[in-house]
């Protein structure tokens, strides 16, 4: 049979989504929501699984290869492991993915893999509880810790740590991340702090990824580059090894470079937008499509309408600094 791919107005292929399962979250990261963030979204508004896979099957008979579960925190939404299951039963799904905070990763480790799962990345972002409960408001550093251990003892592979550097905050422990690597098989990426809601506290920490990447080869040698950001169905991180290196540390530098020119994904939000980019304004509504009983064919119409809107980059640079900016945990990063 003939499929149309997913391309862009840019000639850019899209094979990988992102689904966000859950706008709901048990931490309060500083960079993903503002304080006192309440806007919720109703459970009605939220989509069922069996809504989300239907949006799979389509976008998978255009040539979507990859998803990648997120939230919120996708493991607080009941259903989640057998949810991970149907979606390595879709044809033409090659990855399942998922990202999560890691706090409940240790009871529910072993039921992802039996899922199928095997792609796992953990946000991290300090390797000193005092400073990681600073940072997500709550003082669970052991219980994430003991949950990627587990997923080490269990043989998921890759494990991708997220560490997102802020300076003045956790960014002196930058070596200390990437001396993981020489010990562990983990991929830790520094993440560069993106701008969202919490526009002043932006200002003040954030740092170009460069600074860190000089900081970790002074101290640790020569960073030696693998693979290409975006390459196949891989996501924005920019990879390299350090001398005897059993891991590899990434740097995902979406201020000071971006990597839109391949950008090889869309998103999926809870309340079924699809979003043609973390930072576009531009959702195309699938939930109201479905739920008006639209046909399969209607909804492959409705992802072209995804790729005619997908901007060329994210425009960073260009958006009015005073406009509310989005807001992470709505997105799923
Ligand atoms: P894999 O390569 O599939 O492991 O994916 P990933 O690194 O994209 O996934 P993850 O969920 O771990 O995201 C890590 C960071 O990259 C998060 O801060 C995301 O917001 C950011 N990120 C992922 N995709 C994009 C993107 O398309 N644009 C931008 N600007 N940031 C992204
Ligand atoms: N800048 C960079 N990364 C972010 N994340 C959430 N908010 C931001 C932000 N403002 C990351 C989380 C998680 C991933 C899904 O997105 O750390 O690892
Ligand atoms: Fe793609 Fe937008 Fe991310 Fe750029 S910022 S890589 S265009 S999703």
């Amino acid at each position: 049979m003939n499929i149309t791919m997913l391309n862009d107005t840019y000639q850019r292929n899209i094979t990988y989504m992102r689904i966000s399962i859950t706008d709901r979250c048990n931490l309060r990261c500083h960079y993903c929501m503002p304080e006192d963030f309440t806007d919720w979204k109703p459970k009605e508004e939220i989509l069922r699984y069996e809504e989300i896979l239907r949006i799979v099957k389509v976008a998978a008979n255009r040539g979507l290869k990859k998803v990648r579960v997120t939230g919120g925190e996708p493991l607080v939404r009941r259903g989640v492991v057998d949810f991970v299951r149907t979606l390595h039963a879709v044809p033409g799904i090659e990855t399942v993915a998922l990202t999560t905070n890691g706090v409940f990763l240790k009871e529910t480790a072993q039921s992802l893999f039996d899922a199928g799962l095997r792609h796992i990345n953990i946000s991290l972002d300090s390797l000193h509880p005092e400073t990681f409960a600073q940072i997500v408001k709550r003082d669970i550093f052991d219980r994430v810790w003991e949950g990627i251990e587990e997923c080490e003892r269990i043989g998921f592979d890759p494990i991708k740590i997220n560490c997102v550097l802020q300076a003045g905050v956790n960014d002196h422990e930058v070596n200390d991340f990437a001396r993981l690597t020489l010990q562990k098989p983990y991929h830790v990426r520094f993440i560069e702090f993106m701008p969202c809601a919490n526009w002043e506290r932006w200002i003040e920490t954030y740092r170009p990824f460069q600074v860190s990447f000089d900081r970790i080869e002074a101290e640790m040698g020569t960073l030696s580059p693998i693979g290409q950001p975006n390459e196949g169905t891989a996501g924005p991180a920019e990879n390299f090894r350090l001398p005897g290196g059993k891991g590899v540390v990434g740097f995902i530098h979406a201020v000071s470079h971006d990597f839109c020119g391949t950008c090889n994904r869309i998103r999926l939000t809870a309340d079924g937008q699809i979003r043609p980019c973390l930072y576009s304004y531009a959702g195309v509504d699938f939930k109201s499509a479905m739920r008006s009983g639209c046909t399969d064919t209607e909804l492959s119409a409705l992802l072209d309408q995804v790729m005619e809107v997908k901007p060329k980059y994210h425009e960073l640079d260009v958006r009015p600094k005073d406009k509310q900016l989005l807001t992470m945990v709505n997105i799923g990063g």
